[in-house]
């Protein structure tokens, strides 16, 4: 019988990384309010840093805010802001240094999706996952970076690894996240000399999150079978939040401009038709599949 396939574990960053390891530091985060973005904030705050979250809806931001300093000695100030407006991302920049005195940490994460073809959308549509994920992007980066580059600190920027192949119904968001990977390499070379790093997250299949929800179709749950997936199971969002601690932290101090895919393998796969993951468990089941040499 072939053996089991192995299942990665999930585990929480507070059980590798110490906690203390951001005290003092401060994240200002964009769609902090839901999602993977409010997960990264949690592991960044549990690690010692107060944060600021910015999105659109107030009501949703607070009771994440709330949510995230419950018990952890930290403050998280929830800030309404569009950052398709320059200056609501300058105001709620003004208002994380008016109350924390600092940033040091940025995490672009606010963004917009929804799957449609070219002919189902409009260019209103198309216009608009642009300027939420890359204008957003800008407008964050601009707004901050004075105060980045005082603390020397760090940016992630949430992105997508869809834009690596033609994704059917994706036309908006890949073109919106592969300008943002772009941003972000043009980011690190031009800040690494003023002490600033700038890196992006790629995740992949994410379970339980907005994202997949909105990419979902009816009767099923939007994540790709598993079975083509080397980790053994879909993505959980503290594997995004402990990509961001160690990113963050010093230990990633001479990773500068990259793209972290952080998607169990699944980028990587090609199979040739062979069954996975049994061909690789079990060698002799898939024998009988493969031509004898020539
Ligand atoms: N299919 C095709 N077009 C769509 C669409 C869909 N499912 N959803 C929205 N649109 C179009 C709208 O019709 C509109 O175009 P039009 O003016 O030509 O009709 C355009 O997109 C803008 O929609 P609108 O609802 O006015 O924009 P918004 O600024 O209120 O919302 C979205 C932005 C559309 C990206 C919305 O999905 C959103 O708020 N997303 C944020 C949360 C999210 O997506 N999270 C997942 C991140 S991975």
């Amino acid at each position: 019988m072939a053996p089991k396939a192995h299942i990665t574990p999930v585990v929480d960053s507070t059980s590798v990384f110490k906690d203390g390891l951001f005290d003092g530091k401060v994240l200002f985060c964009t769609g902090g309010g839901s999602g993977i973005c409010k997960d990264m904030t949690r592991a960044v705050m549990r690690h010692g840093a107060d944060a600021i979250i910015v999105g659109r809806n107030l009501e949703r931001l607070k009771a994440s805010a709330e949510e995230l300093s419950k018990g952890t000695g930290r403050r998280c100030l929830p800030v309404q802001g569009d950052v398709r407006q320059p200056k609501a991302v300058q105001e709620a920049v003004a208002k994380a240094v008016e109350a924390f005195g600092r940033i040091d940490f940025v995490i672009c994460g606010a963004a917009g999706n929804f799957l449609a073809p070219i002919s189902g959308l409009s260019e209103n549509a198309f216009r608009t996952v642009i300027e939420i994920d890359t204008l957003g992007t800008y407008n964050t980066i601009k707004a901050t970076l004075p105060h980045v580059r005082v603390s020397k600190g760090s940016y992630i920027h949430v992105s997508a690894t869809l834009h690596y192949k033609g994704t059917p119904y994706q036309i908006h968001v890949s073109a919106a996240k592969a300008a943002v990977d772009a941003i972000s390499a043009v980011l690190a070379v031009e800040e690494g000399p003023h002490g600033i790093r700038s890196n992006v997250i790629a995740p992949g299949p994410i379970g339980g999150t907005e994202g997949m929800d909105r990419l979902g179709t009816k009767g099923a749950d939007g994540l790709q079978n598993i079975r083509g997936i080397p980790a053994g199971r879909v993505g959980d969002v503290r594997d995004i939040s402990n990509t961001t601690v160690f990113l963050f932290s010093d230990a990633a101090s001479f990773i500068t401009g990259h793209v972290i895919v952080v998607d169990g393998g699944n980028e990587h796969l090609r199979t040739f038709g062979l069954p996975y993951p049994e061909a690789v468990l079990d060698p002799q089941s898939v024998k009988a599949l493969i031509k004898p040499r020539l």
